[in-house]
């Protein structure tokens, strides 16, 4: 049964998080794009989805179209893929601003690139194609990419399941706020809530922790502290 299904599908190979993000040239809505490298100094999130023209894909675009400059104002560039071809993905992009009304939003233009990738060679890259969902279609992958150019998060969703933005912007603020304050951030954090203070690493350290007065422990292994969204929003805001 095992030998089966390995003869039935190619193996799959799938980018990690701290991986640095597999290098491609690719054709875009937007021109020529070398990526990671063009992309070197901002955040990205690369994400892909299944086939123009398909109504949570259009939801799904419209609203990160409509979040655009919101994740741009934190430093990150959106870069869209789907196997389908370039004359397709302007066509359906056009359709969406002229045509489409979802939520409240109309006459959104997506301005970010949207990959053509026939060949599914960059979807194969990372891990986009998963044969058992569909092996002509990619599913709903999202790389959050450092300024460095390493894989921080990926998501996976399936075809029938549109995203939640609002969870990618949360995540795209954590990952960001941990880094610059060198804390942990818990279940469901958002700026303004407490974070986690790093395990302690030794004895001295975790009891240093149980006195520290800006610090509360309700026991060794598990210490909080305040920071306030203000200065959250002000670090990671302020770097565009
Ligand atoms: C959609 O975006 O609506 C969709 C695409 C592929 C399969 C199912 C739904």
């Amino acid at each position: 049964m095992e030998q089966d299904q390995d003869q039935e599908h190619e193996v799959i190979s799938m980018p990690r998080i701290g991986d640095a993000a597999p290098e491609f040239k690719a054709v875009t809505t937007q021109g020529e794009i070398n990526f990671p490298a063009d992309y070197k100094g901002s955040w990205v999130i690369l994400f892909s989805h299944p086939a123009d023209f398909t109504p949570v894909c259009t939801s799904e675009f419209m609203t990160f179209a409509a979040m655009e400059e919101k994740f741009a104002e934190a430093n990150c560039k959106l870069v869209g893929l789907s196997i389908d071809g370039l004359y397709s993905h302007i066509a359906w992009l056009r359709t969406i601003k002229e045509k489409i009304e979802y939520k409240g939003m109309k006459n959104i233009e997506v301005n970010f690139p949207l990959i053509e990738d026939i060949t599914m060679e960059v979807a194969k890259k990372y891990g986009m194609i998963q044969p058992n969902e569909d092996s002509t279609k990619a599913v709903r992958a999202v790389f959050f990419i450092d300024p460095k150019g390493i894989i921080r998060t990926i998501i996976y969703y399936p075809l029938s399941l549109g995203r939640n933005f609002d969870e990618l912007y949360r995540v795209i603020i954590a990952l960001q706020a941990a880094d610059e304050f060198d804390v942990a951030t818990p279940a469901d954090w958002r700026p303004g809530d407490d974070v986690i203070v790093g395990p302690a690493g030794s004895c001295g350290t975790a009891k240093d922790r149980m006195e520290d007065s800006d610090i509360d422990c309700k026991d060794w292994f598990f210490c909080t502290k305040k920071l306030d969204k203000e200065t959250v929003l002000d670090r990671v805001l302020r770097k565009k």
